[in-house]
């Protein structure tokens, strides 16, 4: 089945193509210089700009895979979570083309799609462990199968993403600063002490959720303590070079990049202590360890799993850069998976945003 995947769910405008081959075509335009002109996504921006660039994007994407529109035999669309406006945009774009052609469509979850992105790129052994690590979302499943999640636990404030960009935002780093933070971090050291400079914010109880938020107050205190260490800020038609920033971080001291490896280090070890907690909830014992979202991209996440992996005898999968981040592949593969189930919605589906208790 040649199924046509699109995603629409935040800052990221893509549409893919995948077959039982693998992918055949995929298109991805990204808005993050728009939004990092206002320091954070504008979702009102980012819904505009989804509506503008869909139909062009999809012409493009059947140039590429040189298509007819009507050899598409199947739709996916990321539904949810995201930002409502957003997710409507390219919900209703798939909706009214599954209509025309007369084709199934099925909504997908953008969060199982980011763990379910490794399905193109490996064998994998259920049941597995899911760690979905992004700027909005920290959750931790047991999956079955590609097509069935089980939600074991999640954050209740700030997801992982967002104490990485929070942090950078602290030290003057433009938004989202994740990656920012870890270019500073793989310059530092990570000694037995400053492992210790930052809490496991939220492992004390016996519970799999987590929660961020206390360590981004521990890292406003720590700058409170120490103001030498935040970077000048830079005059705002420097803020869209990332080369600036580049050097910034190069001349940053060597005490500051300490104090990322550090932020960064805490981070992977919380959510490892509540990953090694998971492993009692499970059914059967996981074969695989899936790390997904933008954060698994982060050096000391992967490493801090890497070691997980082999203490508890689990094969360590996560996807490649480019499908790391959002992009269409995923939404098109899982939701070809869905449909080859004969998992198909109907064409009254909804779009869930973020925080929907209907939705996880
Ligand atoms: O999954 P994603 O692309 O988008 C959603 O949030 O859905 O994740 C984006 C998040 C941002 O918070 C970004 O700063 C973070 O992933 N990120 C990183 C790294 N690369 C991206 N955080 C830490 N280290 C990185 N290398
Ligand atoms: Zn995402």
């Amino acid at each position: 089945m040649l199924c046509l995947g699109i995603e629409s769910s935040c800052d990221e405008t893509g549409l893919a193509l995948i077959d039982e081959k693998g992918i055949r075509a995929s298109v991805l335009s990204s808005q993050i210089d728009l939004h990092a002109l206002f320091g954070g996504v504008v979702p009102e921006l980012a819904s505009r700009e989804h509506a503008k660039l869909l139909p062009l994007l999809f012409d493009e994407l059947l140039e590429k895979a040189q298509i007819k529109c009507e050899d598409i035999q199947g739709i996916a669309v990321a539904n949810g979570p995201g930002l409502l406006g957003s997710l409507l945009v390219g919900v209703a774009f798939a909706k009214s083309l599954a209509l025309a052609l007369d084709i199934p469509i099925v909504g997908v979850n953008h969060l199982h799609s980011h763990l379910s992105a490794v399905g193109l790129e490996y064998n994998t052994e259920f049941p597995a462990l899911g760690i979905l690590v992004s700027g909005g979302h920290t959750h931790l499943y047991e999956i079955k199968n590609f097509h069935e999640y089980k939600l074991l636990g999640k954050t209740l404030d700030d997801a992982a993403g967002e104490a990485c960009d929070k942090f950078a935002k602290m030290l003057a780093l433009p938004y989202p600063g994740g990656a920012l933070l870890d270019m500073l971090g793989q310059q530092g050291e990570l000694t037995k002490e400053n492992k210790r400079i930052f809490p496991r914010p939220y492992t004390k109880n016996d519970n799999l959720d987590f929660s961020f938020s206390g360590l981004k107050t521990a890292a406003a205190q720590f700058l409170k303590v120490n103001p030498h260490l935040v970077l000048e800020a830079l005059p705002k038609d420097a803020i869209a070079s990332p080369q600036i920033h580049k050097e910034r971080i190069k001349n940053a001291p060597q005490e500051l990049s300490n104090a990322a490896a550090a932020y960064l280090y805490a981070i992977a070890d919380t959510l490892a202590i509540k990953a090694k907690r998971s492993l009692e909830h499970f059914e059967n014992p996981p074969k695989s360890l899936i790390l997904a979202g933008g954060v698994a991209a982060n050096s000391f996440v992967r490493e801090r799993f890497s070691l997980f992996c082999k203490e508890e005898g689990l094969e360590f999968l996560y996807p490649s850069m480019k499908l790391c981040t959002d992009n269409a592949e995923m939404i098109a593969y899982l939701g070809r998976t869905m449909l080859c189930h004969g998992k198909s919605s109907g064409l009254d589906f909804p779009a869930y945003p973020r925080g929907s208790v209907l939705f996880n």
